[in-house]
């Protein structure tokens, strides 16, 4: 299965895939990585894999419509089976989810539909919650809101901020996002409307969603 991953951060998302790809983890292979930002970590990554990549600056556009007109050209251009937004922290239009219908999954940095937007973590802290972790879904035209695919939960500690926080959740995205992927690729999710997971493959969706629910050290409560 080709992906096309977008990305505007530093790209650790789209590391963990590279890697599941490379111990034989995740049947995909990353024939694009795109992103809206030149200083992207993510573009070092794919230059450095030899990934092929591509840019689309919003500046460049006079309208988001234009833009994303122009996103799904470029993406459209890689011929991917399936999108993955990795960190890429511009909503989704119309013509991307008209080109890739059902075919974008995003990671989301907390359990959705708590949390959604740019500051899962940080919005997760500041409500005190003490469960959180995060989200493989199918993106649709709202903000965080398309069906869930798989979730994997972390503890919230009384000493986190939201870096550390960020940084437990990470390591469980860094887990989910290649399986999620891997089990689309082998017809394990099928994707759709309503997604499902086959009926027919010997599929252990609790390796998938196993939580990682840690206790805090007693010196750090
Ligand atoms: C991840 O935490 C993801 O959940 C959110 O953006 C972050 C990207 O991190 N959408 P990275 O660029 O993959 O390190």
């Amino acid at each position: 299965m080709k992906l096309a991953v977008l990305a505007s951060g530093r790209g650790s998302n789209l590391r963990a895939i590279a890697d599941a790809i490379d111990w034989g983890a995740c049947a995909a292979s990353i024939v694009a990585v795109v992103s809206d930002k030149d200083d992207a970590g993510a573009l070092a990554f794919a230059a450095e894999r030899g990934v092929a990549s591509a840019i689309v600056r919003p500046k460049a556009y006079e309208s988001r419509a234009l833009w994303d007109a122009a996103l799904a050209e470029a993406v459209a251009s890689f011929s991917p089976d399936l999108v993955v937004l990795a960190g890429f922290m511009r909503i989704i239009g119309g013509a991307m989810l008209g080109r890739f219908p059902h075919r974008i999954v995003n990671v989301h940095p907390a359990l959705l539909p708590s949390f959604p937007g740019a500051h899962g973590a940080r919005d997760a802290i500041a409500k005190g919650v003490r469960i959180s972790g995060c989200t493989v879904h199918l993106v649709d035209a709202g903000v965080d809101t398309g069906p869930i695919l798989a979730q994997a939960a972390v503890s919230v500690w009384p000493s986190d901020d939201e870096a550390s926080l960020q940084a437990r959740i990470q390591r469980e995205e860094h887990r989910l996002l290649p399986a999620v992927i891997d089990a689309i690729a082998k017809g394990a999710i099928v994707l759709g409307e309503r997604p499902q997971l086959a009926s027919t493959l010997a599929f252990d969706e609790r390796a998938l969603n196993s939580p990682a629910l840690i206790s805090a050290p007693l010196s750090t409560r």
